[in-house]
């Protein structure tokens, strides 16, 4: 039995039949033709930071990439291209971008997780998303194929990508290629970054610090208390929908997603409902940001459904909309 305490930043105990890492293409070809994968379900997990677990024992194995390192491919005088490992930690790679100043990534800092697992959720913050890094994402399956995806063929989306498919599950993400410009191309507009910034000079360092100083401030630090950010995502409804609850709502915000919808603030809905900062047993709304469920210590991954459900049932009841998990239940 395996404990996977350390692999889930909810801080939830469970534990695993077995748990095998691979450092490079070769160590997890050679796991393949063992016919590792045969013996029982299996299951790729990055950092842990968007995962639930919901029962105290899988009879599974997890898989995690540790393949390292960082190539530059291709440089010219407007931009850079990179082959990052899956197992790299998702803010040293913004941090190295940063100090090569190498434009792009400086918006989503601070941003847990992996590079791997980056590919998979399509991250996104302040305005940015990483499918607009992206260039391909080398994979492999469990038959032991090699297949490189261009950034087309992802499906990227609002935190979903083709890897999030079922049929797509079990593709292990070995590399991700992005591209960054070596010219500015920051993106200030979204929510108070601008004045964070303040009025001095914007540079790639200080939008970094902006965006950690943000995120600090709002969200919970997992080290500190159990959290997988975001709990929900922003649910997309129709205009008309929109227009009838600003009508009893006009504090309501929105932004726009296409001629037909928008999309709402998950966190705005269950603040609204009254849920914020409030506690259930050992797990609670976030008290600064109520799109985050908290683990108050020692909590089970069936006490953060019960809490999760009952928000869902807040929100539905008084604006009649359906807010959706973001965090992978397994
Ligand atoms: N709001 C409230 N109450 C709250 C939280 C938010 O009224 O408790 C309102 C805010 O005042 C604002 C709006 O909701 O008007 C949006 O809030 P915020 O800028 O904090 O962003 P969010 O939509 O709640 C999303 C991402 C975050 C990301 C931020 C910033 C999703 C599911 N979440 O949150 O991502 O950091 O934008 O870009 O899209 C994550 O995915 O784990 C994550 C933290």
């Amino acid at each position: 039995m395996y404990s996977l305490l350390s692999h889930n930043t909810f801080g939830i105990e469970a534990c695993a039949a077995c748990f095998v890492e691979y450092h490079s293409e070769s160590e997890l070809k050679g796991l393949v033709e063992a016919s590792l994968f045969k013996e029982r379900p299996y299951f790729c997990i990055g950092a842990g930071s968007n995962v639930l677990f919901t029962r105290p024992y899988y009879d599974w194995t997890f898989l995690h990439s540790a393949i390292r390192g960082m190539e530059v491919t291709h440089e010219d005088a407007d931009c850079v291209e990179v082959r990052v490992g899956s197992g790299e930690v998702w803010d040293e790679f913004v941090q190295t971008c940063v100090n090569r100043k190498w434009y792009g990534a400086e918006n989503l800092s601070l941003i847990p997780g992996e590079v791997g697992a980056s590919a998979v959720q399509n991250i996104g913050a302040y305005g940015a998303e990483v499918k607009d890094l992206i260039t391909s994402v080398e994979t492999m399956d469990a038959d032991g194929h090699s297949r490189v995806y261009e950034v087309c063929e992802c499906g990227y989306g609002y935190r979903t990508s083709i890897f999030k498919r079922a049929d797509k599950k079990h593709v292990f993400i070995l590399y991700v290629n992005f591209r960054l410009s070596k010219h500015p191309c920051f993106q200030l507009d979204y929510g108070n970054v601008r004045q964070e910034l303040g009025t001095d000079e914007v540079t790639l360092g200080r939008v970094r610090k902006a965006i950690i100083d943000i995120r600090r401030r709002k969200l919970p630090d997992p080290s500190l208390q159990g959290n997988a950010g975001s709990f929900f995502v922003n649910p997309v409804i129709s205009r008309t929908h929109y227009e009838a609850l600003r009508a009893v709502y006009p504090q309501m915000p929105c932004y726009e997603v296409d001629a037909g919808h928008v999309k709402v603030p998950a966190g705005w809905l269950i603040e609204q409902a009254g849920w914020k900062g409030r506690r259930m047993g050992p797990v609670a709304v976030h008290d600064r940001q109520a799109l985050v469920l908290v683990n108050l210590g020692d909590a089970t991954g069936a006490d953060v459904v019960r809490l999760a459900d009952v928000v869902r049932e807040a929100v539905h009841a008084k604006f009649g909309i359906e807010i959706r998990p973001e965090v992978n239940f397994l």
